[in-house]
C-alpha cells in the first residue's frame, strides 16, 4: 500500500487578482481524495507534516517539489507543481492554501488538488 498525495497548483496569474478581489468564482478548485484509509495514524501524520514541510521549502525555490517520507505502508509521497507563468510568490500562496485544504482527505491516505483559472 502506498500513500500518494498529488497536488497540482494550476494557477494562472489571474488567480492572484481573483484572490485579491475576493472573488473565488474566477477559478475552480478540484479536490479528489483516495479511497484507502491510512495505515497507522501515529506514523502517517508526522510523515505527512514532514513531507509537506519539505515541499514548502522546494516550492519557494522553484515552484516544484517532491518528497518521500516514512517507510513501508506508512510512506508519504507528495508531488506539487505550479504553472510556470506563476510568480514564486503566487506559487507559495497557492501551496500554503493547498496545504490547509488537503488534510480534509484524512483519514484517507491520498488526495489530489488542483486550481484552474477559468476566466
Ligand atoms: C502504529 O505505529 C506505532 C509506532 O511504530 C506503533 O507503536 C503502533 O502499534 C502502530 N499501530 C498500529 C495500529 O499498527
Amino acid at each position: 500500500m502506498k500513500i500518494a498525495i498529488q497536488m497540482v497548483c494550476l494557477l494562472g496569474s489571474l488567480l492572484l487578482l481573483g484572490r485579491v478581489a475576493g472573488d473565488p468564482r474566477s477559478f475552480t478548485v478540484e479536490m479528489k481524495c483516495g479511497k484507502q484509509p491510512q495505515h497507522n495514524t501515529t506514523l502517517f501524520v508526522p510523515n505527512f507534516v514532514a513531507a509537506m514541510d519539505s515541499i514548502g521549502e522546494q516550492m519557494q525555490r522553484s515552484g516544484f517539489g517532491k518528497a518521500v517520507k516514512g517507510s513501508g505502508p506508512d510512506t508519504n509521497y507528495v508531488l506539487a507543481q505550479c504553472y510556470g507563468d506563476l510568480s514564486l510568490l503566487d506559487c507559495v500562496l497557492c501551496y500554503a492554501h493547498a496545504r490547509t485544504v488537503l488534510p480534509q482527505c484524512f483519514p484517507y491516505n491520498g488526495g489530489r488538488i488542483s486550481w484552474m483559472d477559468v476566466s
